[in-house]
């Protein structure tokens, strides 16, 4: 049976089987050296002379074929441990060599960092990226990012729904993505910007308390922490208010820090809060960025931004929702609002986790009530007949018992930037957007067939 490279170590004097990659491969002539790379990581393996036949075979392998091997396992002379590889105390004296297959000369060296080869060219050849060991660190460490959230929300009674992607569009202040539907001409469904909708449906469906690990998808413009889709730790509360929310999600982000980051340091215990207005007079920005020493990869300055507006003008004048139309209002602003007044100083029940400068998530309490929540869509100068047709279903939904709920939802991509101490979501994004929101490696956006425009009633002008 195979075993993983880190498994052999304590197989001195045996016989064992492993396989993977040529990582690389020195050639002194009576002796043959590889470095063989598997998921776990490296060994060297020795082809020596006495073997003839096997040695020619040897000599035939390159960087990146794909080979399996049995070997005796040897204990290396004290001189020639390496005490930076896991398995360097040993090495494999091959016995007998397949070559599962060839590979061409990759077009960048996969055996060092990649940081500094072309983007266009690493996303072109993704698959080829991901083998670097930066890559697959950032990518396993998302997954371990993700197990964790997944458990701890478990952990507290959330249970994991997953709700539609195809859908009919919720405003969270970007362009959608639309999906052409071939049954109804004429119709599209859209793709979610997030649950935002789903979430609070659930709540009124009797959950209390609901997380997913959510695809979301926007059309907007790309940035070094943004992408066309990415993904969210969505989550929403039942008969929760802003307090229990701050607590619950500043509890989770000490412990992923205690069990998955012990390096690092919170710069602050509890999180420092503060309001959207001073926040802005005090740093110019809603994402301060806290840090004592910005050159401390491991310092760690998270804060809430608390009391948002409940709406912003847009460039056109018209005013919008500053968070979404789902925001609650501060039991002190109430009277103005009801009133109609000074629309633009009431204040959300809205808030923001930032961390480092990013701004991590955003949530809030919500209206559960039909009056409240129509009152807003009229402030947003949303006609009856447009607040029936876009979301009747939620106006409607308040109707039979809705309860009061809140929830919040961290952007997986972020955290996991910012723990993987990158740049970039598309760091830490296995298959990415490019710059301009194109899979360079698959080649999407692509024409589609004239078929399949005719399938879905579509001609393009
Ligand atoms: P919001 O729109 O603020 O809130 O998004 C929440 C978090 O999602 C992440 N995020 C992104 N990450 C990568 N690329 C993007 N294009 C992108 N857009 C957003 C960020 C952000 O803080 N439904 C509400 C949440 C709620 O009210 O519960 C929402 O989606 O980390």
């Amino acid at each position: 049976m195979r075993l993983w490279v880190t498994d052999i170590v304590p197989k001195v004097g045996e016989e064992v089987e492993v396989a993977g990659w040529v990582h690389a491969r020195r050639d002194m002539g009576k002796l043959i050296f590889i470095d063989l790379r598997d998921r776990s990581g490296l060994l060297q393996v020795v082809f020596t002379p006495e073997k003839k036949e096997l040695l020619a075979q040897a000599s035939e392998l390159r960087s990146e074929f794909v080979v399996r091997i049995t070997g005796k396992v040897n204990a290396r002379p004290a001189k020639q441990v390496n005490a930076d590889l896991v398995t360097g105390t040993v090495e494999l004296e091959a016995l007998t060599l397949e070559i599962l297959n060839r590979a061409k000369t990759p077009p960048f060296e996969i055996d060092k960092d990649t940081r500094g080869v072309s983007e266009e060219l690493r996303l072109k050849y993704r698959y080829l990226d991901l083998r670097s060991e930066r890559m697959q660190r950032n990518i396993r460490l998302r997954d371990s990012i993700i197990s964790f959230f997944r458990e701890y929300m478990h952990q507290n009674d959330f249970v994991e729904v997953e709700t539609p992607i195809l859908m009919k569009g919720t405003p969270e202040g970007s362009r959608e993505y639309l999906v052409p539907s071939r049954i109804h001409k004429g119709q599209c469904y859209v793709l979610p910007q997030s649950p935002q909708q789903f979430k609070q449906l659930l709540m009124v469906a009797g959950f209390e308390r609901y997380f997913q690990i959510a695809r979301c998808f926007r059309d907007e413009d790309q940035r070094g922490d943004r992408q066309p889709e990415f993904t969210q730790l969505d989550f929403e509360m039942s008969f929760v208010t802003q307090e229990d929310v701050l607590r619950f999600t500043e509890a989770m982000f000490i412990a992923l820090t205690e069990s998955l980051f012990p390096e690092k340091r919170l710069a602050a215990v509890p999180f420092p809060r503060i309001t959207y207005a001073e926040s802005m007079e005090k740093y110019g920005t809603d994402k301060p960025d806290l840090r004592k020493d910005k050159n401390d990869p491991n310092e760690l300055a998270f804060c809430w931004i608390l009391d948002f507006p409940m709406f912003e003008k847009g460039e056109d004048g018209q005013i919008g929702a500053t968070h979404h139309p789902f925001c609650s209002i501060k039991e002190e602003d109430k009277e103005k609002f009801m009133r109609g007044e000074d629309v633009m100083s009431i204040r959300a029940n809205a808030y923001d986790l930032v961390l480092n400068g990013f701004e991590l998530s955003s949530g809030s309490i919500r209206i559960h009530e039909q009056d409240l929540q129509k009152r807003i869509f009229d402030l947003l100068g949303i006609s009856e007949e447009e607040q029936q047709a876009r979301f009747g279903h939620m106006l409607e939904a308040f109707t039979f018992g809705a309860p009061p709920h809140g929830g919040f939802a961290p952007g997986i991509d972020r955290i996991v930037m910012l723990m993987a101490g990158e740049a970039n979501i598309r760091e830490v994004t296995a298959f990415p957007k490019d710059g301009n929101a194109r899979d360079l490696m698959m080649g999407a956006p692509s024409a589609p067939s004239e078929q399949a425009l005719d399938d879905v009633h579509i001609r393009f002008t």
